[in-house]
């Protein structure tokens, strides 16, 4: 019997039955760890402007470092960010599911942070740097963030720039291919804290309900997917996958 009103007794069945679980995670899931969503206002220095106009190829051409600033801001936000209790809670998924993969949109690494190993990080990360030149795309180490100086490739003196996935440009593709395998070979899918509106990421949930997943939402607000998947929690991750984890924990 599902003690928390808001998880269905069916879901709670699903859950102790679940051999192998895919999740796919987004900003959201780092809202109660402090950092704002991607599509959530931007503060202080950084309001007046898009996110979606800095995070481009196009953006960093034709303003370097205006787009490092911003890297650069992120990057201290989410240094002084902790992980909470919703990557705390995949952490126990991965070590109860006998089969479970993580897929990530997010570049901030918390999940990491949290105990997560072989996240599969589908828009980079935010912490690595390397060469903008496409024939070099060499990763640079030990970038300095307490200068104002550009950082450049060691190797072919390019600019180099932060290791994540701009607007326009391709997932990696050992990402795109793990999170296909996974997303087709799961019984259970959780798409938690994403908007599901940036592709192919988006995608993956059909790709799961295709081969037949129970598929659930977590997410306080509705989105395209809301209608479509078998279970939507409405609610924050951080209250609602520790309550899915001591579900689960029951059946074992
Ligand atoms: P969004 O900012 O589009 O969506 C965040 C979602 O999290 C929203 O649907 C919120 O309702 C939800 N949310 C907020 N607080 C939450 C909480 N406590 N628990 C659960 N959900 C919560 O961010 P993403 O969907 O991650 O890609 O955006 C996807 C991609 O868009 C990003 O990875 C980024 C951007 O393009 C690139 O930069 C390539």
């Amino acid at each position: 019997m599902s003690s928390n009103p808001a998880i269905p007794e069916a879901l709670a069945g699903a859950l102790r039955d679940c051999q192998s679980m895919c999740v796919l995670t987004g900003s959201g899931i780092s809202a109660e760890s402090g950092v704002p969503t991607f599509r959530d206002a931007q503060e202080g220095l950084w309001a007046e402007y898009d996110p979606q106009e800095l995070a481009t190829p196009e953006a960093f051409l034709r303003d370097p470092e205006l787009v490092w600033n911003w890297y650069r801001w992120r990057r201290r936000r989410v240094a002084e960010a902790k992980p909470n209790p919703a990557h705390l809670a995949l952490t126990e998924f991965a070590a109860r599911i006998p089969a479970f993969s993580l897929i990530t949109q997010n570049v901030d690494g918390l999940h990491q942070r949290a105990g997560s190993s072989n996240v599969i990080e589908f828009h980079g990360n935010l912490f690595q740097t390397r060469c903008f030149a496409e024939s070099c795309s060499l990763n640079v180490d030990n970038v300095d963030d307490d200068t104002s100086n550009l950082p450049r490739c060691p190797s072919c003196g390019s600019l180099a720039r932060p290791g994540v996935v701009w607007f326009g440009e391709a997932i990696p593709p050992s990402a795109l291919e793990s999170a296909m395998i996974a997303a087709s070979n799961c019984d259970m899918f959780l798409s938690i804290g994403t908007s599901s509106v940036v592709w192919p990421a988006a995608g993956l949930i059909d790709v799961a309900m295709r081969h037949g997943a129970v598929t659930v939402e977590i997410n306080p607000n509705p989105t395209m997917e809301s209608c479509r998947v078998a279970f939507q929690l409405a609610g924050k991750a951080g209250q609602l996958l520790p309550a899915l984890v001591s579900l689960n924990a029951k059946g074992f």
